[in-house]
């Protein structure tokens, strides 16, 4: 499983499409997961503490549920719950491939990446539109994944906000200047319609809810998302 991972983790010269289950049918998770036939690199799973931001979703034994279901998926799950470090163990216990907490949600962000990675569990920073990157800076060589979120987190469906581009366009300089091998996910408000832009400026995975699920054919808006990214990043 691990040299599986590690191959999904270095296949990065394209964009990654990281369809979210927020927007997946509740009461039929299963039925919208098969209408993705495959074409998701990762399944995205948002869980909300209506705390952290104004929303609830899901827990763990979702997580756990989808994990005995699909043995071999790569399964991105991202925390929007704090503090954080009192929820990771229940998180890990359901066998995430990667584990993404945010850095406004902990005072002990790097005691928290050592955590989830002393489980062998991939890592990952999340940041908020407001926040700087580099306020993460002194983390980043703990960091698998850095998701930036191009939405406030806490809803499904909203506007894209492009200034944080500039924020992606900065982490990968920063990977590049210390040779750090993260990768880059963003987070809200994409759709085939801007993942060309987001690859361009440096993004490696694009989660994408809404455009993927209320799209009548969710797999070719994947493939879609999957080409325009493609293109742009060579
Ligand atoms: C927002 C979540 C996102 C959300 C993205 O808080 O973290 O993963 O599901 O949804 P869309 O693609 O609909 O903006
Ligand atoms: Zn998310």
């Amino acid at each position: 499983m691990a040299g599986a991972l590690q191959i999904k983790l270095k296949s990065s010269e394209k964009l990654l499409v990281a369809p979210s289950l927020l927007s997946a049918d509740i009461l039929n998770i299963e039925s919208s997961i098969s209408k993705l036939e495959n074409t998701a690199d990762w399944l995205h799973l948002d869980i909300m503490d209506g705390h952290f931001v104004p929303n609830l979703s899901y827990g763990p034994f979702l997580l756990k549920a989808l994990r005995k279901k699909y043995p071999n998926a790569f399964i991105d799950v991202h925390i929007m719950v704090e503090p954080a470090e009192n929820f990771v163990p229940m998180f890990l216990a359901g066998k995430p491939s990667l584990l993404t907490v945010h850095a406004e949600a902990t005072p002990h962000l790097h005691r928290v990446l050592q955590s989830i990675k002393a489980e062998g569990v991939l890592a990952g920073i999340a940041i908020n539109p407001a926040t700087p990157a580099e306020l993460i800076s002194p983390v980043l060589n703990l960091a698998d994944v850095v998701l930036v979120m191009s939405v406030n987190p806490g809803f499904g469906g909203q506007k894209f906000i492009p200034e944080v581009l500039g924020k992606v366009h900065k982490l990968a300089e920063l990977r590049k200047e210390r040779n750090y091998d993260y990768l880059i996910e963003m987070d809200g408000g994409l759709g085939p319609e801007n993942a060309a832009l987001a690859a361009a400026h440096g993004c490696d995975i694009a989660v994408a809810g809404n455009a993927v699920f209320s799209s009548p054919n969710p797999a070719e808006t994947v493939r879609k998302m999957k080409t325009a990214g493609g293109e742009n990043n060579g």
